[in-house]
């Protein structure tokens, strides 16, 4: 039940063992959550910088809140206020950062690659959040989370990732996680947005909407990522909604249990309709929620923390 690895860089390096491994211990941490004093001293006097050179809500304070409950203490740091405006490169900025004696570095930047950069040249654990259209692996983890706590088991269970495809780095960390966990995964939308050579990954690519949700336990919706697209890939916004927008007439081909997944930010009325976003059949805060169990387990277990201590002590 050990844990072997200083940094978080991807889910396609890790096995289904570590996965699980991963959600046993947060599993655990989630059970503080109902506590009146949900502060448990794992990591204190541990010091975790969160780096995010890209925007971030959920991601960010996800993990906030998951440093501040295991007692350690957190410094943000984000593009407009670090010196990376005045030239300073990311290897400057890291090296510094662990010469201020950080025990841990959180990364979000535009760049695939960079998390794995700073874990070759720091001695301290590097968790990747979000690289480019790379890797986003806590959020992988954080949905695929959520789907065991809905659907009980990911072995044969369909589903279906709908809309842009290919500049999400959500999209390529989650058909690591869901494969290796033996779900049967299909990406959809526009043939621009997904094409056929994502089928080398073991998914199936359809272009058929109807068919995809109506065969679905959860539907995964994303929204169209401009900030990664240098041209365009359908002729309006309007006109993707109107082909492959979650509307009231689509979600009435789901089953009546499949749940509606997003990984945020939301674009009401665009790959989503508000209220299905708002409907019981979304699990999109739910999701949000088990960011936090899940990125305390990550940072719990990259800080060198044993499962069977934390497992153990919950029962
Ligand atoms: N899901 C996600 O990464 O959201 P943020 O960009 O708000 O962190």
């Amino acid at each position: 039940m050990s844990w072997n690895r200083k940094d978080l860089i991807t889910i396609e390096e890790l096995s289904k063992d570590e996965i699980e491994k991963i959600f046993a211990v947060a599993t655990a941490f989630k059970k503080t959550f109902g506590r009146s004093v949900k502060k448990i001293p794992a990591l204190r006097g541990k010091t975790i910088v969160n780096l995010f050179l890209e925007p971030s809500t959920r991601t960010r304070m996800g993990f906030e809140v998951a440093a501040k409950r295991l007692s350690a203490d957190v410094i943000s740091l984000d593009m407009n206020s670090s010196s990376t405006t005045k030239g300073e490169t990311l290897r400057d900025t890291a090296q510094n950062v662990q010469a201020l004696k950080a025990d841990m570095i959180i990364i979000r930047h535009s760049a695939p690659g960079s998390p794995l950069y700073l874990s070759k040249i720091l001695d301290i654990p590097v968790v990747n959040a979000g690289d480019g259209a790379h890797e986003h692996p806590t959020q992988a983890l954080l949905d695929c989370f959520t789907l065991l706590e809905k659907l009980g088991n990911l072995k044969g269970k369909k589903i279906t990732i709908l809309g842009d495809i290919i500049f999400s780095r959500v999209a390529r960390s989650n058909i690591w996680a869901m494969t290796k966990l033996g779900a049967e995964v299909t990406l959809v939308g526009p043939s621009t947005l997904v094409p056929h050579w994502f089928t080398n990954f073991g998914v199936k690519v359809s272009h058929d909407l109807q068919a995809s949700l109506e065969d679905a336990d959860a539907v995964m919706l994303l929204r169209i990522q401009h900030e990664r697209q240098t041209s365009s890939h359908f002729p309006s916004i309007g006109e993707y909604t109107n082909m492959f927008g979650l509307n009231k007439t689509r979600a009435s081909w789901l089953k009546p249990n499949a749940i509606i997944m997003h990984p945020g930010p939301i674009n009401r009325g665009v790959e989503i309709d508000s209220d299905l976003a708002d409907s019981e059949q979304s699990v999109i805060l739910d999701q949000v929620t088990n960011g936090i169990a899940v990125r305390m387990a990550v940072l719990y277990l990259c800080s060198g923390g044993s499962p069977e201590a934390v497992i153990k002590h919950s029962n």
